[in-house]
């Protein structure tokens, strides 16, 4: 018998295939997967949104992902590294207005001053409240004696996206080569789990040669790993990258920013109690994009809070909005709109993933 999208929503538990139907549900039936994840967000994380502050740290990148504007191989970016007076500087902004956290996120080194340099920044930063601050890394595949070592110093949180669970299509948009590894990406995520960190992950929807069972299997591989964390965004095409070559094989940008909606919301069914980042990507697409992702399950927001002279630099695909800085008005604003999506913002409060004190317990 085929089941309806209602009847899929009543169930506690999803088959693959229910993955699949809620995936292709269309616009009426979507609405309902919408519903459903506003409610289970409500019962199981609450109406909280919580503010990450995200600092760019540097564009500079050892790695040559063929999506990505800030590739190893793009001899048009300009290169830069964020002084250590300025992310410091940063990180007190989020800090000093209660923001639950800050996420340094860079290009990915494993150089021993690139790592000797974090391991200094986060004791700075955890020294600047007199509570530990939340800080989440998002450095890329690390060895796990560094992982340990920023743990030590602070860090509590690390996001690694694994961009999709098809190892076929994660070798079609990353070059073969031992630098980018399939297994060693899976690795990761354990290694981060093993030491203790909350741990994240997430995928790119809409990719060329990407299909509708493998964003199913994506939703799959997060809830087998046990995540703590999701952030996923819609794909988009840099033109100085070798994917753009792809471009007339992908969905229109609208289908795109409605499908990562929808795996948002089916994350949030799927898996609960875990915190979903509304990606910047989404508002790449839609100047409301963010709170969109907020009203259908997602409950973490990362205003970037990077000196705007490095904006322009950092980016990663066509159209990353160049932010006027996050500034007071701005912040105002968003939590305007996080009030219109039925959430108020959690200042004061990490928002740890209620899902990691649980997967402690287990
Ligand atoms: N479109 C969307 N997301 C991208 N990322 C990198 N390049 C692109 C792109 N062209 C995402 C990747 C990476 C994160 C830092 O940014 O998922 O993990
Ligand atoms: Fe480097 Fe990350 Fe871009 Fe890959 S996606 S090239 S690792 S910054």
């Amino acid at each position: 018998m085929h089941k309806t999208i209602a009847q899929i929503l009543q169930q506690e538990e999803f088959s693959k295939k229910d993955l699949i139907s809620l995936l292709s549900a269309d616009n009426t039936e979507t609405e309902l997967i919408f519903k459903k994840a506003a409610e289970v967000k409500s019962a199981y994380v609450g109406n909280s949104t919580y503010f990450r502050g995200l600092i760019e740290l540097s564009n500079i990148c050892t790695k040559n992902c063929f999506y990505c504007g800030i590739r190893r191989g793009n001899k048009k970016v300009e290169r830069y590294t964020v002084p250590d007076d300025e992310v410091i500087q940063a990180a007190k902004y989020a800090l000093d207005r209660h923001w639950g956290s800050v996420v340094i996120q860079s290009g990915e080194r494993q150089d021993k001053e690139f790592t000797d340099r974090i391991e200094h920044l986060l004791k700075e930063i955890s020294g600047l409240t007199g509570e530990k601050p939340g800080i989440t890394l998002s450095l890329g595949e690390q060895k796990p004696e560094v992982y340990e070592r920023w743990l030590a110093a602070g860090a509590t949180r690390y996001l690694v996206r694994i961009e999709t669970s098809n190892r076929d299509l994660f070798y079609k948009i990353h070059p073969k080569d031992g630098l980018h590894d399939f297994d060693k990406r899976i690795r990761a995520l354990y290694d981060l789990q093993k030491a203790g960190y909350m741990t994240g992950t997430g995928v790119m929807i809409g990719l060329p040669f990407q299909t509708t069972e493998d964003l199913a299997d994506d939703l799959i591989f997060m809830k087998e790993l046990d995540i703590d964390m999701c952030g996923m965004g819609p794909y988009i095409e840099h033109e100085d990258t070798p994917l753009y070559e792809y471009k007339d094989l992908l969905l229109p940008l609208e289908e795109r920013y409605r499908l990562t909606l929808k795996m948002i919301a089916i994350l949030r069914i799927y898996m609960k109690d875990v915190n979903i980042a509304s990606a910047t990507a989404l508002q790449a697409i839609n100047p409301d994009g963010r709170e969109e992702g907020i009203r259908v399950g997602a409950n973490v927001i990362m205003p970037n809070i990077t000196p705007v002279k490095y904006h322009a630099s950092y980016n990663l695909y066509k159209g990353k909005p160049q932010i006027v800085p996050e500034t007071d008005e701005y912040i105002n604003n968003l939590e305007r709109q996080i009030a219109m999506a039925g959430d108020v913002v959690g200042y004061g409060d990490k928002g740890d993933p209620k899902h990691f004190a649980k997967r402690n317990k287990k």
